[in-house]
């Protein structure tokens, strides 16, 4: 069993092999997901709305990343651990940026996600992996930018924001990233950026062209219901089970079936 680790990715690429991805935040899930063989495990800032109740990603910190990435470092063994680096975490200046990144990996992630494209980004990516940290790249529909966006709209629509998403895309792989999550973007941009850059892209609703795809894991399960984006496919139904097997043990505890005799000490 070998780690996977940014020569996995590119390799994968290479052969023209695509790789999966999932978010987890708890240890047994990662540790799960790590035994069927995923590649890529996030810890995704998305852990504010399906884990904390949160309204959107911008409500989670430093510290509640950390206990996350904690958690799921401890269950993996194979896969590529990486962490989302919180709103404004990364973004006030290089300094604290690189402190708190570097706390990530202190923590157990192998690999960080940061948000956007501008100057101060490219610097921080390239101060980041200088410093020894492998850095993923997320453009598009960047939900930490939300409200400036506008909320959750596609991007990339037309030749000109299609073109803009392509330069961010070589800017922030020059940076140095080694990969690159396309998120809420028309499946024939997400060709075009695949087929021009040498590191891997990830489709978050980016269409079936990317190297790479990723999920939240809750929305696999069927667990979260609070929204589901088009993108998303459920292959279980968490929920109704959670309910159910809740319903259940209810219903033991007032018949008197729950515990039995094989149950007491
Ligand atoms: O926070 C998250 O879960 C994400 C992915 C879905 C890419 O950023």
């Amino acid at each position: 069993m070998n780690k996977v680790t940014v020569r996995t990715l590119k390799k994968l690429k290479e052969n023209k092999e695509k790789f999966s991805m999932l978010t987890a935040y708890d240890y047994s899930t990662a540790k799960y997901f790590d035994q069927a063989g995923i590649d890529v495990i996030l810890i995704g800032d998305s852990l504010a709305m399906t884990v904390l109740g949160y309204e959107n990603t911008n409500f989670v910190g430093v510290e509640e990343m950390t206990i996350f990435t904690k958690a799921v470092a401890k269950g993996v063994k194979r896969a590529m651990v990486v962490t989302d680096m919180p709103f404004m975490s990364y973004t006030i200046n290089i300094s604290d940026a690189l402190k708190n990144i570097g706390n990530m990996i202190k923590k157990g992630a192998n690999a960080v996600k940061l948000e956007g494209c501008n100057d101060y980004i490219l610097e921080l990516i390239s101060r980041s992996v200088q410093m020894g940290v492998p850095v993923i790249g997320h453009i598009g529909f960047t939900p930490q930018s939300q409200n400036v966006i506008g909320g959750h709209i596609i991007q990339g629509k037309d030749e000109t924001a299609a073109q803009e998403l392509l330069k961010q895309a070589k800017q922030l792989e020059k940076a140095g990233i080694f990969a690159l999550v396309l998120e809420m973007v028309p499946e024939n941009v997400g060709k075009f950026i695949t087929e021009n850059l040498n590191i891997p892209t990830i489709s978050c609703g980016a269409g079936r062209f990317c190297d790479g795809f990723v999920m939240v894991c809750d929305d696999l399960l069927g667990k979260f219901d609070d929204f589901t984006p088009k993108f998303a496919r459920k292959y279980c139904e968490m929920k109704s089970l959670i309910i159910d097997c809740a319903t259940k043990y209810i219903k033991d505890i007032k018949s008197g079936n729950y515990p039995n005799e094989t149950e007491v000490y």
